[in-house]
């Protein structure tokens, strides 16, 4: 009896451990895993619900181990995006390094062009200027000369002289108003001449100057193309002298049967006066040039080529600008635009 109940103790205990043994494993596995290492399958091949307890779990360490490498391949792949990107970051902020060096260079080469250019200009204005001033007193004294002998000494000289007095005295007068036109270029660009401010309708000064000058040119035809009425802050003589001197070049520069066209645009920004003609136009490469003091792309049509340049300091006083636009044989546009802050109604 003893014996039987020893024998199936024994058995009993054996039954237990058949069981618990696997349930260790499977807790010891998941205690590990809860722990934070790697799940590692367990090794178990009974054929009851442990046997299937643990064929779920090593299905889940199999899929952990899946993830596990795709997020290892997904790492390694961002880490290598990472490495190009500061690659490239690195390449880019040393290009963009370069490029402030350089334009730095530009910056520094700009000024020193600049500053030269300024002292060139102080230069020949000093020397214009003064010039100008050595200039005007004896040939005030040569005008009075010639003035006297004309006039009170007219009896006592022959007409062969007189003729010769008349030819001198309108070289002289001629050369006088040029000195005058240079003295008065240095002193607007220099900005030592104050311009007279004041309210000045801009429509009217054109037609004004316009049709004094199609009156002296009849075979041209004039067109006009404006507001009904403009006024502006300005110096109305030195507008006038402006128009003049525009409207007088493309006068001269276009041939009988051509057209002269003057239009004024405006916004809120700025106004705008075209004076277009179908003339000789000018070169491309006289363009640069034609607003210099004496530049002339011919003699052969008279001036003395100052014009333009009296232009360009009248509306750059004025706070303005000026450009050209020219083809040989296709007439020449002159565009200035003044401030819109210069309108008044
Ligand atoms: N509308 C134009 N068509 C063709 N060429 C022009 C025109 N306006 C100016 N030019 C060229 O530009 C040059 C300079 O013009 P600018 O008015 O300064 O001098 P000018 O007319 O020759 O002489 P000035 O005006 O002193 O009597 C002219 O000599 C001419 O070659
Ligand atoms: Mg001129």
């Amino acid at each position: 009896m003893a014996v039987v109940a020893a024998i199936s103790l024994g058995l009993t205990l054996l039954a237990v451990r058949l069981v618990t043994r696997p349930l260790k494993a499977l807790t010891r596995a998941t205690y590990e895993f809860s722990g934070g290492s790697t799940p590692l399958p367990v090794d178990i091949d009974s054929k009851d619900e442990i046997g299937e307890l643990a064929l779920a779990f090593n299905r889940m360490v199999e899929r952990i181990a899946r993830s596990q490498r795709d997020l290892e391949e997904v790492n390694a792949r961002l880490e290598e995006m990472n490495q190009t990107l500061e690659t490239q970051v690195e390449e880019r902020t040393q290009a963009l390094k370069e490029t402030i060096r350089q334009l730095l260079e530009a910056r520094d080469e700009l000024q020193n062009a600049y500053a030269e250019m300024k002292q060139m200009h102080d230069v020949k204005a000093a020397f214009l200027r003064s010039a100008s001033h050595e200039l005007r007193t004896p040939l005030t004294a040569i005008k009075a000369n010639i003035d006297y002998l004309c006039s009170y000494e007219r009896d006592s000289i022959s007409q062969d002289v007189y003729d010769m007095l008349r030819v001198v005295r309108k070289n002289i007068n001629n050369i006088s108003s040029m000195v005058e036109e240079i003295l008065e270029i240095v002193r607007l660009e220099s900005s030592q001449l104050p311009l007279r401010i004041g309210e000045v309708n801009l429509v009217g000064l054109i037609q004004e100057c316009a049709s004094e000058l199609s009156m002296l040119q009849q075979e041209i035809e004039l067109v006009m193309e404006l507001p009904e009425s403009l006024i502006i802050k300005g110096d109305r003589k030195r507008l006038h002298d402006l128009f003049t001197n525009l409207l007088g070049n493309a006068y001269k520069f276009t041939p009988h049967g051509g057209k002269v066209k003057v239009s004024v645009k405006m916004d809120d920004r700025s106004i705008m006066v075209e004076v277009r003609d179908t003339g000789v136009g000018i070169p491309k490469e006289h363009l640069p040039h034609i607003f210099e003091p004496f530049y002339q792309v011919t003699k052969a049509r008279g001036g003395s080529g100052l014009g333009l340049a009296i232009v360009k300091s009248i509306v750059e006083r004025h706070g303005g600008w000026i450009d050209v636009e020219s083809k040989p044989g296709k007439g020449a546009a002159f565009f200035i635009w003044f401030p819109g802050e210069l309108r008044i109604s």
